[in-house]
Parts: structure tokens; sequence; C-alpha cells
């Protein structure tokens, strides 16, 4: 249990064992391949969202690294997981995003398999030295569980089961009721790094005031735009077994959200007036609105539809909760919004991977207010569609075009003979937990 009744608790300490974090891992093609096989195709990832696959033959495919998967909506309502390969001479069965089918026909010589895998029909069934392969060969299924309203998918057939793999991220979600929740958000794109350069600026937040340093006094400078405290002396920081990890932030804070004369600033004034307080009672009490505002939201919430609040801690209700999900899968929780920032590595290049970039938002009976994400204000009722473009074609939002500018950099580092390795702070611990998890998959360890 890492939530006990309204009290957030620390997750078990960790060992370090130190890292030296050197560039080939972000480079060499033999690590890549070594990478892929003895870890990615032994974790659970996240790859879709049960709301997309309403109906009974309802697909969607995803790709990681050289695989490509399918999932698919079952007749009971179950989700099933397939390699994307024919089993007569391994053409992709599909080479959409997502679509319906009441069987899969294989373009190549008409093979076609129900969604259950099964294989129904062959062309000249009777030409087989084998015999007729209908009731021998089905499409190759993988392991697939669902939580929290996403579809995850485990390509190892001995994996352990979903919430062994998720530990403490199961309990600390579980009360969101993440499953109802709504997109607003998703944007695609590759990136001219590897995956890890991507997950390790997710696992610290050491550079949180130079990258995105917002304007002010130094203080304010420490502090992000959006009232969230990000000092580190003002931080939790725990690590799983499991190799997840979390990183809390007080939120709802008028240090940035504050005027010169002392009244509070945007955003935090808004979102005050939302829950029925009076920014101008606040004015030079800047560091009481976080209580306050856990007390509002929690008397009146509820009342309002916004029925988790029950069960959320106090922390919960304002604060910016980060985690990152072994091995590619990094959260902004907050108490209305799931901010999603996925990595996969490139099919074959170890210098590229695909970036994913979506925002999810609690959807309260009633309210019409529209959805405030870190970056952006859109409207309750907007149906977002997935968007996939070219780096640079579009934002990927304000602060994450911020990260991406500094990646391709790092990455060329990595090839450099002037670079030997990393020397970490503690702050960056998370990074280096990472990259022994990663080593431990690599010689055939896993977590307990
Ligand atoms: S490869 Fe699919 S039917 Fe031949
Ligand atoms: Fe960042």
């Amino acid at each position: 249990m890492s939530t006990l009744g309204n009290e957030i608790i620390d997750w078990p300490k960790q060992q370090l064992r130190g890292h030296r974090l050197e560039g080939y891992r972000y480079t060499s093609r033999e690590f890549f391949e070594k990478e892929f096989d003895r870890m990615w195709a032994k974790v659970w990832l996240l790859l879709g969202r049960e709301s997309e696959l309403p109906n009974p033959g309802d697909w969607q495919k995803e790709d990681v690294g050289p695989e490509s998967i399918l999932m698919v909506r079952q007749e009971d309502g179950s989700i099933k997981a397939f390699y994307n390969v024919c089993q007569h001479r391994g053409n992709q069965l599909v080479s959409e995003e997502k679509g319906h089918v009441r069987r899969f026909v294989c373009r190549y010589h008409a093979w076609a398999f129900m969604p259950d895998g099964e294989l129904v029909y062959v062309q000249d069934a009777d030409n087989f030295r084998g015999g007729n392969p209908c009731g021998k060969l089905n499409l190759k299924e993988l392991k697939c569980e669902t939580f929290a309203g996403f579809i995850w998918v485990n390509m190892d057939p001995d994996c352990s089961d979903l919430k062994t793999f998720l530990g403490p991220i199961w309990d600390d979600w579980s009360n969101y009721e993440l499953e109802s929740w709504k997109r607003y958000l998703a944007r695609t794109t590759t990136l001219p790094c590897n995956w890890k350069v991507v997950m390790d600026n997710f696992n610290e937040s050491y550079h949180v005031p130079t990258v995105h340093r917002p304007r002010g006094t130094l203080e304010e400078r420490k502090r992000m735009h959006s009232g969230v405290d990000t000092r580190v002396e003002n931080t939790r920081f725990d690590l799983a077994d499991e190799g997840h990890n979390r990183m809390i932030m007080p939120g709802g804070y008028a240090g940035v959200s504050k005027n010169e004369d002392g009244s509070i600033g945007e955003p935090l004034a808004t979102i005050m007036r939302e829950w029925g307080m009076d920014p101008a009672d606040y004015t030079d009490r800047g560091n009481e609105t976080r209580e306050a505002l856990q007390k509002a939201k929690r008397q009146v919430g509820p009342s309002r539809g916004y029925t988790h609040y029950e069960k959320l801690a106090d922390e919960q209700l304002t604060d910016a909760f980060h985690y990152t999900l072994f091995p590619n899968f990094a959260v902004s929780l907050w108490s209305d919004g799931f901010h999603f920032l996925r990595v996969r590595p490139h099919p074959t290049d170890p210098e590229q991977c695909v970036f994913d970039n979506w925002w999810y938002a609690s959807q309260p009976e009633g309210e019409t207010a529209p959805v405030r994400t870190t970056a952006e204000i859109i409207p309750r009722d907007a149906e977002v569609e997935h968007e996939v473009f070219e780096l640079g074609e579009k934002s990927m939002g304000r602060t994450i075009d911020q990260d991406v500018e500094i990646f391709s950099l790092q990455q060329i580092s990595m090839r450099s003979r002037g670079y030997e390795g990393a020397y970490l702070a503690d702050q960056e611990s998370r990074v280096e937990r990472y990259h022994e998890l990663i080593d431990d998959y690599l010689e055939g360890r896993q977590p307990e």
C-alpha cells in the first residue's frame, strides 16, 4: 500500500549501485538489440485505451521497436493482443492505425483470421502438403490486461501479472476513476535521440529551473509557471522495487501566481474562483492557498460530480504527482488531469525514438468548465483526433518543446570522445536507478 487512508506513504528505500551512463548505451546497435530482446520483450507495455475499442471486432495497431501489435475487442467484451503477422508467409495483416473487422483478411493470399485469432479460411485448402492449416495455425497471441482504462501488453509468455508488475502504482492510481477519463490531447512524433535520453529527462527535475525557466525573481525562477513548487528541498522522491518511481511537488501555491501587489495571479486565481473561493481574501497570504484549495475541493467536489475526491488524499487534490513507469511511460497525475508521455524505440535506429504526448481529464457529471492542461485550455466537449507529425511541424506543448530542444544535442554528444559518462546529483537518483534496472534485465535479472 502506498496510500493509507488520507496519507501518502513513502515507498521502500532503494540501494543504488552507482552508474556511469556511458554514451554507447544511447548509440550502440548491439546494445539496442539486446535491450529489445531482454528488456522490452519482458515488460508490460501500455499500448492502448479501452474506450478506443468500444465494439467487438474493433482493433488498434501499435508498433514497439521492430514489433507490430494488434489489440482486438472480443465478443465477450475482453481484449486480446496479437502480433500483426500473417501465419502464412508473414505479411503484416493490417497497416492502418485502427479499424473494425468481421475477419482479418491478409492482402497477400487472403488467409482470414477471426477477431479471436482463429484461422478460418485459406485459398486452396487441400493444396498443402502438411494438411489444411485451418485448425492448426492461429494468430500468435500476447499477454494482455487492462488497468485504469488502458490496455497493457506483454510479449513474455511467462511474465508476472500486471498488478505485480505495477507494484505501488496500482494502489496510487486506483482511486482516481481513471477508466472514465477522456482524452483531450494526442500527439505523436519521432525524435532524433535514443528513447533513454527522453526517460532520463523525465526522471529528474534538476533541469526544471533552467530549461523551463519562468520570468521573475530568482526565488520565483525556481518554481514553474503553473504554481508548482519545484524546489528540491520540498520535493518527495520514491523509488519502487519494481523499477517505477514517484516524485511529488506541492501545487496550488501562490508562489509564482502572485502579482506585484501581493494579490493572487493567474492561473491560480481562476482555479480558486472555480472552487467558490475569492482570491482577494488571500492577498499577501499566498502560501495559504494550497490548503484552502484542498478544503474547498473536498467540501464542494463530490456534490459537483467530482466523486473521486472522496477517495483522494489532500495532497492529491492540489499537488503534482509525477510517476515514471518502467520502462517508457512518464505521467503527471493531477486531481483531474493525466498527462501521459510515452516513448517507444525506433524499429531499427538506436538514435531515434517515437514519442507520444497525451492528456486525459476527469469527467465529472454535469461539468461544463473547459479542461485545463499545463499548456492549453480545451473545450469540455472537444473530440480529439490523434495527430501524428514530423518534429517541428507543430508544438508538442511549450514545456515539452523546451525539453525536446535539448534531446537532439545531447544525443550527438553520446557519440563524442569527449563524453565519458555522467556525474549524477542525488536528485538524479531516479535516472541512475533506471539504468541499473535496464542492466538487470540485460543480465537476465528481473525485479522480484
Ligand atoms: S502472407 Fe498472408 S496470406 Fe500469404
Ligand atoms: Fe522538462
